[in-house]
């Protein structure tokens, strides 16, 4: 395994934290100059376990793009990859230490997936580096990185892709522009919905321990080093919050960003509430396993509904909103779209079908990514890091007013909407914790409170905006620091 020297990269974010100009960062910048179509273009991809095993794969079969680095804290996930690549006749070098892959001068490009809680520093760290970056949603653990990691990469002219290939996908974008052409009318509200069943995570009784091939302390990274408490190390972290954001920042970040790209909406909303809970399971995950979120926004109200619950005790179906599982249902005044990734069809609201848009589910994210870097230009970027920001803010936002919340029953729930929308919604979810035995009478439900927002500060403003604000920033553990300047 190669081990280089972290010192040229230590000695670079020192100074950068300690606010160097862009120019000497600069100076370390391998790409920046437009490159034709048959100049190579040499990648890194950090986390490649699960989805960073499909970002390597993506990259290795491009025209001109070779993958030269891979980099994973787990030294048995690392030799199977770079295994995997040798069977092709491709040698890499393999760190486990994220900076010193960062270190390499002869990379041009990084993408990440590693869990969520190191997106916006390594994608940071990368960018200070020289690296243009593709970073998986979502892109930050809490609003204020996110931001950060926006500037930043405005700063030093980087491209920065956000992993929310849906916008890729030739079905939903399509669909877009049959919205904007107003064939049904104007936009009246959005529901993205996320019914994905899933099991709970075990309990572990107490601290367990870590694999030899691990290194905990770099897998922990900006997150407080604590034992871990849960059975799995990988994956399970969606279920913690130091680590993870549930699956409302997990899944429900595709659909919240599918509903703003369908609408043209920009910005943060200016008001959101969310109430959910983690239902029937009892296991070591803090999130909830059902989540209702509404966005106050423009055009118009955006509703995100999660299940990990299925149709019904007992059974491993799931329901459905309108034929739809996962994915989006657009309402207009003279019809609707429901789908997703892979593309939807449009009705009249006889539920009469109008048109279709078959979608590729969004194959081409990291081809649009390619070319944007040879290009030098972040204008075609399909998912521009800022609207990455965007949809992983909605998020965190809306887990704050869940776990600012209260424990109420359905009618107190039901008093705090007035859209007909939501409050269906809740009766549809009322009747699904009944069909799944949760007995409502002695179950109450974490229900968080409508927080305003400042959308040109980033922040809450208004009732409870000093508790929701603790969220928008974390304290990061030394020495995985996001710089708050540079
Ligand atoms: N866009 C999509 O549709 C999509 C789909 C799946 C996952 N994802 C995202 O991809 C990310 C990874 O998900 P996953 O399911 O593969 O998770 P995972 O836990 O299975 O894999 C993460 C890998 O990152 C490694 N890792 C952790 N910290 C690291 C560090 N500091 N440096 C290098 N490697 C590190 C881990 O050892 C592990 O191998 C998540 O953020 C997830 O939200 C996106």
């Amino acid at each position: 395994m190669q081990s280089i020297s972290r010192r040229g990269f230590l000695k670079k974010s020192m100074l950068t934290t300690a606010g160097v100009s862009a120019a000497t960062v600069m100076l370390q910048t391998p790409s920046s100059k437009i490159l034709g179509a048959n100049d190579r273009l040499r990648v890194g991809v950090i986390g490649i376990r699960g989805k960073g095993g499909q970002h390597m794969s993506e990259f290795h079969k491009m025209e001109n793009v070779d993958v030269v680095a891979l980099c994973d804290i787990d030294e048995a996930v690392l030799g199977e990859r770079v295994h995997s690549l040798e069977e092709d006749g491709v040698k890499v070098k393999a760190y486990t230490d994220f900076r010193d892959l960062l270190d390499n001068d002869d990379i041009d490009a990084v993408s990440i997936a590693t869990p969520n809680h190191s997106h916006s520093l390594i994608a940071i760290m990368a960018i200070l580096a020289g690296k243009d970056v593709y970073v998986e949603k979502p892109v930050s653990q809490v609003v204020w990185e996110g931001r950060r990691l926006v500037d930043i990469a405005k700063k030093y002219n980087k491209i920065v892709q956000s992993g929310t290939q849906n916008r890729s996908d030739v079905g939903l974008r399509g669909a877009l522009e049959y919205l904007r052409e107003g064939h049904l009318g104007k936009i009246l509200w959005a529901h993205g919905l996320w019914y994905k069943e899933r099991q709970p995570i075990g309990n572990a009784n107490g601290p367990q321990p870590i694999p030899e091939t691990i290194d905990y302390n770099l897998w922990t990274g900006p997150a407080p080093l604590v034992p871990l408490m849960r059975e799995r190390l990988h994956y399970d972290w969606h279920w913690n919050w130091d680590t993870g954001n549930g699956d409302m920042g997990n899944l429900g970040v595709h659909q919240i960003d599918d509903c703003r790209f369908l609408m043209d909406q920009k910005g943060l909303p200016r008001r959101l509430v969310s109430f959910g809970e983690r239902f029937v399971w009892d296991d070591d995950g803090e999130t909830p396993n059902v989540q209702f979120s509404v966005f106050d926004t423009d055009p118009a109200p955006i509703f995100i509904e999660i299940r990990n619950l299925p149709a019904k005790a007992g059974v491993r179906a799931m329901d459905h909103l309108r034929g739809v599982r996962m994915g989006n249902i657009i309402q207009c005044e003279d019809g609707f779209f429901a789908g997703g990734r892979g593309g939807g069809w449009f009705y009249d609201n006889d539920r009469k079908k109008i048109k279709q848009f078959p979608g590729d589910g969004g194959g081409e994210h990291h081809a649009n990514f390619i070319q944007a870097v040879r290009e030098r230009d972040p204008q075609i970027l399909h998912a521009p890091i800022e609207e990455g920001h965007y949809s992983s803010a909605f998020c965190h936002m809306a887990n704050t007013s869940y776990r600012l919340g209260k424990y109420m029953d359905i009618e107190q729930i039901k008093a705090q909407y007035t859209h007909d929308q939501a409050l269906e919604t809740i009766d549809r979810i009322r009747d699904h914790l009944l069909a799944n035995n949760v007995d409502l009478s002695k179950t109450p439900i974490k229900s968080g409170p409508w927080l305003e927002i400042d959308t040109k500060k980033e922040m809450f403003k208004g009732e409870m905006s000093f508790e929701a604000n603790m969220f928008i920033r974390r304290n990061d553990r030394e020495p995985f620091v996001v710089p708050a300047k540079t």
